[in-house]
């Protein structure tokens, strides 16, 4: 049988070494393959499928749609945009505000940039971003993000971009000894930043509230303080809620779990908007910024924004987050995830942290030696055990995600308790298979 290896180039990887499995269908937060196995998804796919996999309401939904009307052009009004927009809006109490719909999570970022620096005044105003970050891997989104994997694809400076230390308390580039003063001091680092650079010459700060593929988790503190900072500088703060909204961090949007202390100028989205059943981003607008831009020519635009068929997706997805009470589930089964890797940290030294836990979004971060924190490889490498675990839990039937040293629980907020627990329990013997002599020599 021919591969796919053979006609499709897949992301992130190595074309002649793709052998990554086929999905034929989904339930639940079960993927079926070709082979008719079923494995349990533990990362929702990319930390997208937050309904799980074939939610029926949302596959009505785009069936509905697709009977009644495909697509309108962007320039044209469309029932279910302007529906989804006032949900959007109502959802994150930015009355008054706009929503400006694209394709994806990295042109959400792209574009909440362009309008910032429009709303500021400032089109070639600075952006702040910060390391171990990730906001897309388009060009402007590779210049924007720090990650090690594009940081190199794209002029960060050329694009106006500056980037700051992250809130990364295992490993604090401020040397802080405690999350709360490594919170406070990454805010700080912003702060500086802007102060360094001259208040008149930024635009915007753009930032991960909570979750990201780079598995930093800020301290509580972080993202309030940074609110301040940017609102007593004049400058935009933009969350990027790609990964972190729709439940994942136990909020609709992760920014809301610091109330009005956290609330953000602008804040794009795309993933668990639709659940990731159909392509769409979008980026909200609060009424402040909205009202700057107003009266002035927005220069861009995108043949598909606020594609008809991924509006009413969307507005399903909505419903079932809303109906089936799934950001309550996430932020329970969140800390019942979080208090079941704590037990499993204390089993296997190999775990040197776990983190998260707000939602359905953990991070367990693993090293060679507990009390160095030395990583199990360098960032961003991925060992050849960890790399192992992973093919073996596949094979019997759980998919982990995983980058670098770091496993990334994110499943999808549909999932079981008892499917859960089961995904814990084989990640528990699995740690004590792949790495015993670890654990052996921190007992002695
Ligand atoms: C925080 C964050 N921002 C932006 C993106 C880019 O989104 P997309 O892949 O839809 O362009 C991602 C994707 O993983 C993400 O996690």
């Amino acid at each position: 049988m021919s591969s796919e290896r053979d006609s499709v180039l897949h992301s992130w990887c190595v074309p002649a070494n793709w052998g990554a499995p086929t999905v034929t269908g989904g339930h639940g937060a079960w993927l079926v393959l070709e082979d008719g196995r079923q494995v349990l998804d533990m990362s929702s796919l990319a930390e997208c499928s937050n309904l799980g996999h074939q939610h029926p309401r949302v596959v009505d939904a785009i069936r509905r749609q697709a009977s009644e009307l495909c697509f309108v052009t962007a320039a044209w009004g469309a029932a279910p945009r302007r529906a989804l927009a006032e949900r959007l809006l109502e959802l994150a109490g930015f009355e008054g505000g706009l929503v400006y719909f694209t394709l994806a999570g990295a042109d959400a970022n792209e574009n909440a940039v362009r309008i910032a620096r429009l709303a500021a005044d400032r089109p070639e105003g600075l952006i702040i971003t910060r390391e171990r970050s990730y906001h897309g891997a388009s060009h402007f989104g590779m210049a924007l993000s720090g990650d090690a994997r594009t940081m190199h694809q794209a002029d960060a400076a050329a694009w106006g971009v500056r980037r700051v230390p992250p809130p990364y308390s295992y490993r604090c580039a401020f040397g802080s000894t405690t999350a709360v003063d490594c919170g406070r001091r990454a805010a700080a680092a912003v702060a500086d930043a802007i102060d360094a650079e001259g208040r008149e010459r930024c635009a915007a700060v753009l930032m991960e509230p909570d979750a990201g593929s780079n598995g930093i988790v800020a301290p509580d503190n972080y993202w309030p303080a940074l609110r301040t900072a940017t609102r007593e500088r004049g400058v935009w703060l933009i969350a990027d809620e790609v990964m972190s909204a729709f439940g994942r961090c136990g909020e609709w949007f992760a920014w809301q779990r610091h109330g009005e202390a956290g609330r953000p100028d602008l804040m794009t989205l795309a993933k668990g908007l639709t659940g990731a059943m159909i392509p769409l981003g979008a980026v909200v607008l609060s009424a402040a910024v909205a009202g700057r831009i107003a009266g002035r020519m927005f220069q861009s635009g995108l043949t598909y924004c606020g594609h008809p068929l991924a509006c009413a997706a969307a507005l399903a997805a909505l419903d079932a987050y809303r109906d089936e009470r799934l950001i309550e589930r996430s932020r329970a089964l969140g800390a019942e995830l979080l208090a079941d890797l704590r037990r499993l940290q204390s089993r296997h030294p190999v775990i040197g942290e776990v983190r998260g836990g707000h939602g359905l979004f953990a991070i367990v971060e693993l090293v060679t030696d507990r009390r160095t924190r030395a990583p199990l490889a360098p960032w961003p490498r991925q060992s050849a055990k960890l790399a192992a675990l992973l093919r073996a839990a596949l094979a019997e039937g759980v998919s982990f995600g995983a980058r670098g040293n770091l496993l990334i629980l994110a499943p999808p907020l549909v999932i079981e308790e008892r499917e859960l627990a089961g995904a814990i329990a084989r990640l528990d013997r699995l740690l004590a298979r792949y790495f015993p002599s670890a654990a052996t020599e921190q007992r002695a």
